[in-house]
């Protein structure tokens, strides 16, 4: 047995600090845990996650990209959120054609970021703040510029060549028919052998060949190499995708349509992840979230058993993937409460999942869910994070979320730096399949760079994110919504996160309480139970402008508000309940009788 290093000594005496329910710190439980069954209680289920992509962040430098630094130099915002765990988009080395999801090094930080003490730093101040870090995992693919695939591509011979997934062409064309998800094919062909090689994302991001297990052990060592220094587990990018169809064979024209479904349907796929469970994830105290394109909810609930020892929870797209098409909020929300509902079941009793409405992949989720008129803005960002936050899952806020931050009102391609964006608009727009005017409509909609522009620190220059030149602009609305403002203002969106996920603290009901769909068929409040023993809430959200009265089930009575989004309170009587606008109420219920 190895002596033990300071950080091994520190894990220990936090484990041990959680194994005795210590409050405030890292991972201890909410204090209040009447009717959870202790083996199904996880400090990861409880906690609320910050996801920082961190080149938006903030910058410490002034070269107009977010850094490190950046980040530590705001850890008491983070903290004071309430949030338990930050997620850390890639900070490795890249050639940033995907902005870090293009690994070039998996053992080192990016430059642009700082340094390896900068990283180190950012643990320690999360520490001891009581806050945990997980890193994304980019392993589905690496950049083309990393050393392994620099020597794959050299020969049909390399030691690496195995790394990657290279097949000849079958008459001149590509080995298969499989379309890359950034557009173009999936294969590209290298002159150096003529072979093509692999790559379900950019040709600069080349798949590796899990069924290498060289690969695998390679994986594990990057892995345990980031857990000794201090992270507590990871986010692991596109992991439904590791393992390939044996044989790649062609997609028929029925799979065309969602490539996905079948790029997550490996054989294989389940025994990597459990092979890495053993090797390296059952060794540490960590939580895992995969993102889980193509998976259905059947496979979701199975890759998230805790039995099967494969992953903590999954990203699931159902409902991150429903399109507005600048319809009313309310039109979506038939959808939303069956794949809530779905989502909450499939979960039961031995899985789990994540409840999230943005990242750093989607559009901002007031623009998305809510109503981004600057009249309705702040009202029904609110009633998002009570949709957010009050889920049998574990809870994700995106950077900006917490202020409403919304869409970024592109105008031209040419303010657009996502790779996926370049591509769609080359393939619909170059070819002249789509006008530009109607491509950039939905661009403006649903680009990825909407997640991507600085955080709005202050309405002063630049949002108070770089004294230079940011790399992507910031939104014109940071003069109204930005964290400086609403810091100071108790009825402002970031005021009104703090309250909720303070509450969720302390209503272990709101965590893991069964969830029951109250009136499913209502077309614009959203109404829901969630009931732990004798502890039980109602959810109740106005997702429209009109005010309506709720009428309460017979049998159920509205004891106490226990939080709302508006100063008005809503109880009115008995048997009903007024809700403004945009308006969200969580309140404690008891049966009637
Ligand atoms: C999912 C990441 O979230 C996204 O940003 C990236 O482009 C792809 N995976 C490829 O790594
Ligand atoms: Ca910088």
């Amino acid at each position: 047995m190895p002596s033990l290093n300071r950080r091994d000594a520190l894990r220990l005496l936090a484990l041990t600090l959680v194994d005795l329910g210590v409050p405030g710190c890292p991972g201890a439980f909410a204090a209040e845990n009447a009717g959870v069954p202790d083996e199904t209680r996880r400090w990861w289920k409880e906690a609320v996650v910050y996801p920082i992509y961190p080149r938006s962040f903030m910058d410490s430098n002034g070269d107009g990209i977010g850094d490190l630094p950046g980040i530590v130099s705001r850890l008491d915002y983070i903290a004071t959120l309430g949030v338990d765990v930050v997620w850390l988009c890639p900070h490795y080395p890249s050639l940033n054609v995907d902005n870090g999801y293009d690994v070039s090094d998996y053992r080192a930080v990016m430059p642009a970021f700082g340094t390896m003490a900068d990283f180190d730093c950012l643990v320690s101040g999360l520490q001891t703040r009581g806050l945990r870090l997980i890193v994304d995992l980019v392993v589905n693919h690496t950049s083309d510029r990393h050393p392994w695939f620099e020597s794959s591509r050299r020969s049909r011979d390399d030691p690496y060549r195995d790394y990657y997934i290279w097949r000849d062409g079958i008459d001149d064309g590509p080995p298969n028919n499989y379309p890359s998800l950034f557009g173009g094919p999936a294969w590209r062909r290298d002159d150096v052998t003529g072979q093509y090689y692999l790559h379900l994302f950019a040709p600069e991001q080349p798949d590796l060949n899990w069924a290498n297990p060289k690969v695998r052990a390679e994986v594990h060592g990057i892995m345990r190499l980031w857990l000794d220094r201090g992270v507590s587990g990871f986010r692991l990018d596109a992991i439904s995708f590791i393992s390939k169809q044996p044989g790649l064979p062609n997609l028929t024209p029925d799979e065309l349509h969602d490539p996905t479904r079948v790029y997550a349907a490996g054989p294989l796929r389940d025994a990597y992840l459990q092979e890495m469970s053993r090797e390296v994830l059952s060794r540490y105290d960590t939580m895992t979230v995969g993102e889980a394109g193509g998976v259905c909810l059947t496979s979701a609930r199975q890759m998230t058993d805790s039995s099967r020892h494969e992953l903590d929870m999954v990203f699931t797209f159902a409902l991150i993937g429903l399109e507005r098409d600048g319809a009313e909020a309310a039109s979506l929300l038939p959808r939303i409460k069956s794949i809530v509902a779905e989502r909450d079941a499939a979960a039961g009793a031995n899985a789990w999942v994540a409840s999230y409405l943005a990242n750093h992949d989607q559009p901002r989720s007031v623009s998305h869910f809510g109503d981004p008129d600057p009249a309705w803005r702040a009202a029904s960002a609110k009633v998002l994070a009570t949709l957010l936050l009050t889920q049998r899952a574990t809870a994700f806020v995106y950077q900006g979320e917490e202020l409403g931050m919304s869409n970024y009102p592109f105008t031209s391609i040419d303010q657009i730096e996502d790779v996926r964006a370049k591509w769609e608009w080359r393939e619909k727009v170059g070819s002249g399949a789509v006008p530009a005017d109607v491509e950039m409509e939905r661009l403006r909609r649903t680009s990825r760079d909407n997640a991507r522009t600085p955080m709005q620190w202050t309405s002063g220059p630049n949002a108070g994110f770089t004294t230079g030149t940011p790399w992507l602009p910031v939104n014109p609305n940071a003069s109204v919504v930005n964290a400086a403002d609403q810091a100071v203002n108790g009825d402002s969106v970031l005021a009104f996160y703090r309250r909720l996920i303070a509450l969720r603290k302390r209503h272990p009901v709101l965590v893991y309480g069964a969830y029951s769909d109250i009136d499913p068929d209502h077309p614009t409040v959203f109404a829901y139970t969630r009931s732990l023993s004798a502890s039980r809430c109602l959810v109740l959200m106005n997702f429209s402008r009109a005010p309506v009265a709720f009428r309460l089930p017979v049998g159920l009575t509205a004891v106490e508000t226990l939080l709302s989004s508006l100063p008005d309170e809503g109880l009115s009587g008995t048997g009903k309940v007024v809700l403004a606008g945009w308006q969200s109420l969580v309140l404690s219920i008891a049966a009637a009788g």
